[in-house]
């Protein structure tokens, strides 16, 4: 039998004195950069600035998550998601709502939005159309664990070319994690190319590409506080 299911998602503002600023983008298009530049921004201007990150790279669940990340310990993808998910739920507790009672700006190194463009591909093994009832149910699962979350007053996803991340990760001496593959990393661009459609008041598209000071630049002038 076929149903025919349509409904709206209705997602939580910032109620608080606070603000909650993300910085979403691929592996290597320079989030974690440019989060550090607008906590600096924001502290010029007499803010105190709370910087968060998803998912936590310390704690019970970061320290996980990391070794997992970095190929140290094996788990399935689709079981790391919900490691990030519960992480999220203890930093929104702990971190970000407090912060945001006291009145403070939380600048976060990704947000829940991850969730969802990583989840897709988890859930989904990067074999999806995103016109078919099975992809929407994926991403209503994903969102129906964070539609009670606070949304980011500013979510920036930085976009940058494939190619641009990819060699800006071969840059890296680390090891690559898991995540930081051409393959995923173009289904992941897909990815938040549909959600920056799909949420388009939520998410400021940012052109990832030029030197850090422009890309802040570009960044600062989108803020309206
Ligand atoms: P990072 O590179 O921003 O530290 O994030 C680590 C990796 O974890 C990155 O490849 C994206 C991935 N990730 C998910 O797959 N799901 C999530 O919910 C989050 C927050 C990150």
């Amino acid at each position: 039998m076929k149903y025919h299911v349509e409904f709206d998602i209705d997602l939580k503002k910032n109620p608080y004195k606070g603000k909650y600023i993300a910085v979403e983008g691929i592996d290597g298009s320079g989030k974690t950069t440019q989060a550090e530049k607008l906590a600096e921004y924001f502290r010029t201007k007499g803010k105190t600035v709370i910087q968060a990150r998803e998912p936590r790279k310390t704690g019970v669940i970061g320290d996980i998550v990391q070794k997992v990340l970095n190929r140290k310990l094996k788990m399935s993808t689709l079981s790391l998601q919900y490691l990030f998910a519960t992480d999220r739920v203890l930093s929104q507790e702990e971190v970000i709502i407090p912060a945001l009672k006291r009145g403070d700006v939380v600048v976060s190194d990704r947000c829940f939005w991850s969730a969802i463009v990583y989840g897709i591909l988890d859930r989904t093994g990067g074999q999806y159309n995103y016109k078919e009832a099975d992809f929407m149910l994926v991403v209503y699962s994903i969102l129906s664990m964070y539609h009670r979350f606070i949304v980011p007053d500013y979510t920036f996803y930085l976009k940058i070319p494939l190619e641009a991340a990819i060699s800006r990760i071969r840059k890296k001496d680390d090891i690559l994690e898991i995540y930081e593959d051409k393959e995923k990393l173009r289904k992941v661009i897909e990815g938040y190319n549909w959600l920056s459609t799909k949420f388009d008041k939520e998410i400021i598209i940012i052109n990832g590409e030029g030197s850090v000071e422009e890309v802040t630049k570009r960044i600062i002038s989108r803020l309206s506080l």
